[in-house]
């Protein structure tokens, strides 16, 4: 499509700041791929201004937005409507704007983590056994309610702070087990999945350090980090023969519902598409 009409479709992502984000990419993939007269931009919106730009977005014809770190938790006080996972998770990645402006909040983070391992492996069974989830930031709330939805029997969670585990998995209901971070390779045992939701092994960061000894090899192994794409922890399961699933397709299919609710096309998550957004990193 060149150039917009009077008509198009917008939609974008707030984040502060938001200039690392791949959310125009992605969309503005989609966008171009499908022939939508649309457009998806990023919106640098300082924290005290969350308020007032909710307020005005609608007002100017906006269909939606994104809405990333810091202000996940944040937008909840601002919409008309939170659904009941958002709720659950405390944090909205994906709001709806109606044509009489309400907002209706929903998140689509657990979504994406499940959509991008059927994906890859589409009978997986989350039901199959324990998994354990490595961290208890924000991330790690949006997986292990995915993970519970989806049949997990247990969740082991591990955090280098222990008390954020706690509170985590005080809040979410459910066969939740917390362990010592200390404590992580002996907690692999028997484990049928294995997710890294902390930020060890990104780029920048330090390495995660796991022996996978006690690990079946049937587990899936599973990383939310994907700069590097292959990380640590994915090549040690991947030497071992562990199923591997990276993390840049957990990025791709939490964009689709927001992508299909503002531009009315449900976008597939191609090897194109995905090639197109590594090419960023
Ligand atoms: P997000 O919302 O993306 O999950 P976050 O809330 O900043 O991000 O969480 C980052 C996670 O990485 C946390 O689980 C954090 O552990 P703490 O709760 O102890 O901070 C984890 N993390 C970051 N650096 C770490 C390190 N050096 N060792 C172990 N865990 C680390």
């Amino acid at each position: 499509m060149i150039g917009l009409s009077g008509k198009a479709k917008l939609a974008g992502i707030m984040a502060w700041p938001v200039g690392h984000s791949l959310s125009p990419r992605l969309h503005g993939y989609w966008l171009d791929h499908y022939g939508i007269d649309g457009t998806y931009i990023p919106l640098g919106v300082e924290p005290s201004d969350i308020e007032q730009v909710l307020k005005a977005l609608p007002k100017m014809g906006f269909a939606g937005l994104n809405v990333s770190v810091p202000h996940k938790e944040a937008v909840m006080a601002h919409m008309d409507h939170v659904d009941d996972n958002a709720k659950r998770i405390g944090a909205v990645n994906t709001i709806v704007f109606d044509q009489a402006g309400k907002k209706y909040g929903s998140n689509t983070d657990g979504y994406g983590f499940i959509q991008n391992i059927l994906a890859r492996y589409k009978d997986w069974d989350f039901a199959s056994g324990p998994a354990v989830v490595l961290g208890a930031g924000g991330a790690a709330r949006a997986v292990c309610v995915a993970l519970l939805d989806a049949g997990a029997p247990e969740i082991r969670l591990l955090n280098r702070t222990r008390e954020r585990a706690d509170v985590l998995a005080s809040q979410i209901e459910g066969p939740m087990c917390v362990e010592a971070w200390e404590d992580r390779h002996e907690a692999l045992a028997g484990a049928s999945l294995v997710v890294n939701t902390s930020s060890l092994g990104m780029v920048g960061q330090p390495p995660l350090e796991i022996i996978l000894d006690d690990l079946p090899q049937s587990a899936l192994v599973t990383d939310i980090v994907y700069a590097p794409l292959k990380t640590g922890l994915l090549n040690q399961a991947a030497l071992r023969s562990n199923p591997v699933v990276d993390g840049i397709g957990m990025l791709l299919h939490q964009a689709r519902p927001g992508f299909k609710a503002w531009f009315g096309h449900d976008p597939e998550v191609t090897l194109a598409q995905r090639d197109h957004v590594l090419a960023a990193l």
